[in-house]
């Protein structure tokens, strides 16, 4: 794990002195029982992408949590929009973060998830075609996979159309009780709208990138969910790192607030 963009804690109690990778882990760890932690990047006047990619609004300090988040979790979920758009390669974790989830007592790399109705994958993408961990597909009861793709991934039928309650019920079932989802907003739109979101992990880049890019959320109305604060950091010339949790007392949908 690389330190590079000193990263500190501005709130509840200033850190002073950079967070370490230890610190870090502490500060996002692990539920210890089902939960959805979502994670997205924006620019201060709001916008999903620069030039139509997450890329430009992230730096070192985002990458630095998007990865320790890909190591506190058991299923890293992702929409086939995003997948696709940003060209999604095996998930890999470096050997120190292998190590880790080894001494909690987890995989050596979390299980991709996807989520597509239509299918539309390319099993020669390579977080298919070189996955460590077999990938899992939530679909459409009657979609058709191309060729190739349930050699490369467990397809998982939710529905006619695909249920997102359903199917993270059947994750946590084979065992993925923890997920990390990292979009796109379709997705994080529809996992608002059926109240399975426990927690927003959101990287703010200190630019306007002006009018055009969508939301970090898109997808039908749905009605507001709240949430506290749990901790804000602050790296490098104003980059913002919040974490926000669902209420203690607003349990979530699918019993993600009791043990397993
Ligand atoms: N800033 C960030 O942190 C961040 C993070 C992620 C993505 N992004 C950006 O967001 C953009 C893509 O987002 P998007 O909103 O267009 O797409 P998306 O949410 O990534 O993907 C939408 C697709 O996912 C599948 N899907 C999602 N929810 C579904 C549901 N409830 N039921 C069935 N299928 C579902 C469908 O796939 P099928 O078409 O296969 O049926 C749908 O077309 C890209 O520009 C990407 O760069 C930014």
């Amino acid at each position: 794990m690389s330190v590079g963009i000193p990263i500190v804690r501005a709130w509840p109690e200033p850190s002073g002195a950079p967070l370490t990778d230890p610190e870090l882990t502490a500060l996002y760890g692990r539920a210890g029982h089902p939960h959805l932690r979502v994670n997205f990047v924006s620019s201060v006047d709001g916008a999903v992408t620069l030039d139509g990619y997450s890329e430009g609004l992230s730096g070192a300090p985002d990458k630095r949590v998007f990865g320790l988040l890909r190591m506190l979790c058991d299923g890293l979920v992702v929409a086939a929009g995003t997948l696709r758009h940003e060209g999604y390669r095996a998930v890999r974790l470096d050997e120190q973060r292998r190590a880790w989830r080894r001494e909690h007592g987890l995989t050596d790399c979390p299980t991709l998830v996807v989520v597509s109705g239509s299918l539309h994958l390319d099993p020669a993408q390579a977080c298919f075609a070189d996955a460590p961990v077999r990938p899992i597909v939530l679909t459409r009861d009657d979609a058709q996979p191309p060729p190739g793709l349930t050699d490369v991934a467990d397809l998982v039928r939710c529905g006619a159309d695909v249920d997102l309650v359903a199917g993270l019920a059947e994750l946590r079932r084979r065992g993925l009780a923890e997920l990390l989802c990292e979009g796109g907003p379709h997705l994080f739109g529809a996992l608002t709208a059926a109240d399975l979101v426990d927690e927003l992990c959101l990287t703010v880049a200190p630019l306007l990138a002006g009018a055009g890019p969508g939301r970090i959320t898109a997808g039908d109305a749905s009605a507001p969910r709240q949430l506290g604060l749990r901790h804000v950091l602050t790296a490098g010339d104003g980059v913002l790192m919040l974490r926000y949790t669902r209420d203690q007392d607003q349990p979530a949908h699918g019993g993600a607030t009791s043990a397993g």
